[in-house]
């Protein structure tokens, strides 16, 4: 889809992180987007700004864990903004855990709205995009699922979920009209679910910014793009999709890399700096209730 403007754009996890930047970037591009997360507060926030860049906004409060709920998401974002040209799903939680201290509501939440959320509300959005024979979809993966991630092993199942699902769909949707592209941010400084957690990033991993994944998405939208790395810059992208080659043949030599980056051993810090995960999390649960999405104006 080589022209963004006046489309109609999902985009979930819109209230901060990533999600703002990704929403500055469709406004510039002069989008109609729909944001979706749980806080009505944050997406009023987005909502002002994607205004002052000349977007056009809606906002629906709703918990995408709430997988039952999703057709009448998709219905409402039908009646009050049209139909869907494309689908960002960027909505993603972690929660580092040794493997055996993990929930199974824990499981279920990360596998949930990291992975269910994107291949349900891509299952609800195609038949009306293969029908136009027009659209797209964009994962926002990590590069977490393409190398394990010690002490963050759910999350990385889950983006490598992510990552072999959008690969498949992409098969399936050729000469369909519409696209669909998975982007591998590495660690994204500054904003974000990794800044949350006030632990450093591992030396020689590389940085990227928030705003570096937002032009990711712009970019693989309009060339479709199959598979982005978003890394500090191109030449440690392009050494990062080298490495996680190699790491494909040779696990072992990945986790002794891993390891002599201190990967593990920062994650494990997060352990005890994830107080406000725990928080979110909880959050999540105790508004399962509220399921009726709230909507502001665009
Ligand atoms: N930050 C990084 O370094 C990094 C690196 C690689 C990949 N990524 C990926 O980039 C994406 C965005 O991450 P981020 O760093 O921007 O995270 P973030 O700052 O924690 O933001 C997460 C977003 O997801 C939304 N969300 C979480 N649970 C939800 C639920 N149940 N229903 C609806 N919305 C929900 C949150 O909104 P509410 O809390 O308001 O619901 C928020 O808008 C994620 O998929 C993440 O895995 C991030």
């Amino acid at each position: 889809m080589t022209i963004i403007a006046g489309q109609t754009v999902v985009l979930t996890g819109a209230s901060r992180g990533i999600g703002v930047f990704i929403a500055r970037a469709l406004a510039k591009e002069k989008a109609t987007i729909v944001g979706v997360s749980r806080s009505a507060e944050g997406l009023d926030q987005v909502s002002a700004e994607v205004k002052a860049l000349g977007g056009r906004w809606l906002g629906i409060k709703h918990d995408l864990s709430q997988l039952e709920d999703l057709p009448n998401l998709v219905q409402q974002i039908n009646q009050f903004a049209g139909p869907i040209d494309i689908l960002i799903n960027n909505a993603g939680i972690e929660i580092y855990r040794k493997f055996q201290d993990y929930s199974t509501a824990e499981l279920q939440s990360i596998l949930t709205i990291n992975l269910l959320s994107g291949m349900e509300l891509s299952r609800l959005v195609l038949p009306k995009m293969l029908d136009q024979r027009r659209g797209h979809i964009v994962n926002i993966a990590s590069l977490a699922g393409k190398k394990g991630n010690p002490y963050n092993s759910v999350y990385s199942a889950s983006k490598a979920g992510l990552l072999m699902w959008t690969d498949a769909l992409r098969q399936e949707l050729a000469d369909t009209g519409v696209g669909i592209s998975a982007i591998c941010p590495g660690y994204v400084s500054g904003q974000g679910m990794i800044a949350d957690t006030g632990v450093p990033i591992p030396k020689l991993a590389g940085a990227s910014q928030a705003d570096d994944v937002a032009k990711a998405v712009i970019r693989a939208i309009k060339q479709n793009q199959a598979e982005v790395i978003v890394n500090q810059d191109p030449i440690t992208a392009s050494i990062s999709k080298l490495l996680m080659a190699v790491w494909q043949v040779f696990p072992e030599f990945g986790d002794t890399v891993y390891h002599w980056m201190g990967v593990g051993k920062l994650n494990q810090l997060r352990i005890e700096n994830q107080k406000h995960v725990a928080l979110k999390f909880s959050e999540s649960k105790s508004m399962v209730t509220a399921t009726t999405p709230k909507t502001n104006e665009r």
